[in-house]
C-alpha cells in the first residue's frame, strides 16, 4: 500500500439501528479509536440518515468520520422522502456513499444517476465514496473487468482527483454472502481499476480504492494485503464495535 494514501474504513451500517443500540455502537466504535489514536488510517460510519445527527454527536471529537449512505441528486426541492448531499453534509457528514450495488439494484442507479450523485456530493463538499462491482453471472461469463471499467467510465464525474474521490469495489457476490474473491482476485480487479482511473483523475495513483464484500476481522488482513487495496468497506461486521475496530487495526 503506497504511503501517500491513508488507508480508510468505512462502516456502512444500511437499514439497522435504532437510537439506543446505534448509539451504543457509536460510542463503542469512537472509545476504541481513541484508545487507539491512530494517525495512519481514517475510520469512517455510514449510519442511516435518521440517526446521522446524533451519531455525529455521538463521534465527536474521537476522529471517527461519518457519512450518508446515498443522496438525491439535487440540493433541496419537490422531492418527498429524498435527502440531499447538502443536508447530510448540515448533519455532520463529511462523507456519502453513491451507487452502492443495493441502490443499483432495488432503485435502479445507473452509471448517470451515480455520476450525478457524486457531483452533488461534490457541491456538498462531501467526499463520494463511487461503489462499483460485477454480479456473480459476469464473472463466471468472465467479464469482470468490463464491466468494472464500464461503470467507473459511467460513474465517475470529469474532475476527479485522489482529493475529491473515494472508489469501492464490491463484487455483489461478495456482499452479504460471507463468500470473498482470493487475495489475487482482489488484487487483478484493484490493479485494472487503478490503470481505468489513470485515464480519468488525475492523480489516480493516489486515489484510495476500497475493497468491500464480506470483510471481517478474521479475513480483513488478507484481502487489505492485497496491492492496490487501500481500505474496506465493510457492511455487516460493521454493525459490532470490536469486528469493525479488529478490522481497521488490520489496516
Ligand atoms: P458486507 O457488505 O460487508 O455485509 O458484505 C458490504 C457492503 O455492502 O458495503
Amino acid at each position: 500500500m503506497a504511503r501517500s494514501r491513508l488507508p480508510l474504513i468505512a462502516g456502512n451500517w444500511k437499514m439497522n439501528g435504532l437510537r439506543a443500540d446505534a448509539l451504543a455502537l457509536a460510542r463503542g466504535v469512537a472509545d476504541g479509536v481513541r484508545l487507539a489514536g491512530w494517525k495512519d488510517r481514517e475510520v469512517l460510519i455510514c449510519p442511516p440518515a435518521t440517526l446521522l445527527i446524533a451519531v455525529a454527536e455521538a463521534v465527536a471529537g474521537s476522529g471517527v468520520l461519518c457519512g450518508g449512505q446515498n443522496c438525491h441528486v439535487g440540493a433541496s426541492g419537490a422531492h418527498t422522502g429524498e435527502i440531499s448531499a447538502e443536508m447530510l453534509s448540515d448533519s455532520g457528514a463529511s462523507h456519502v456513499i453513491v451507487g452502492h450495488s443495493e441502490r443499483r439494484a432495488d432503485c435502479g442507479e445507473t452509471d448517470a444517476i451515480v455520476r450525478a450523485k457524486a457531483e452533488a456530493a461534490w457541491r456538498a463538499g462531501l467526499l463520494p465514496i463511487v461503489c462499483i462491482g460485477e454480479t456473480l453471472a459476469e464473472r463466471e461469463a468472465g467479464r469482470t473487468l468490463g464491466v468494472l471499467e464500464a461503470q467507473l467510465k459511467g460513474s465517475v464525474p470529469t474532475g476527479a482527483t485522489s482529493a475529491k474521490l473515494v472508489v469501492a469495489y464490491e463484487p455483489v457476490w461478495a456482499i452479504g454472502t460471507g463468500k470473498t474473491p482470493t487475495v489475487a482476485e482482489v488484487a487483478a480487479a484493484h490493479a485494472h481499476i487503478r490503470e481505468v482511473l489513470t485515464g480519468l483523475a488525475s492523480d489516480a495513483g493516489a486515489l484510495r480504492v476500497l475493497y468491500g464484500g464480506s470483510v471481517k476481522g478474521s479475513n480483513a488482513g488478507e484481502l487489505l494485503s492485497a496491492d492496490n487495496v487501500d481500505g474496506a468497506l465493510v457492511g455487516g461486521a460493521s454493525l459490532k464495535a470490536d469486528e469493525f475496530l479488529a478490522i481497521a487495526k488490520a489496516a
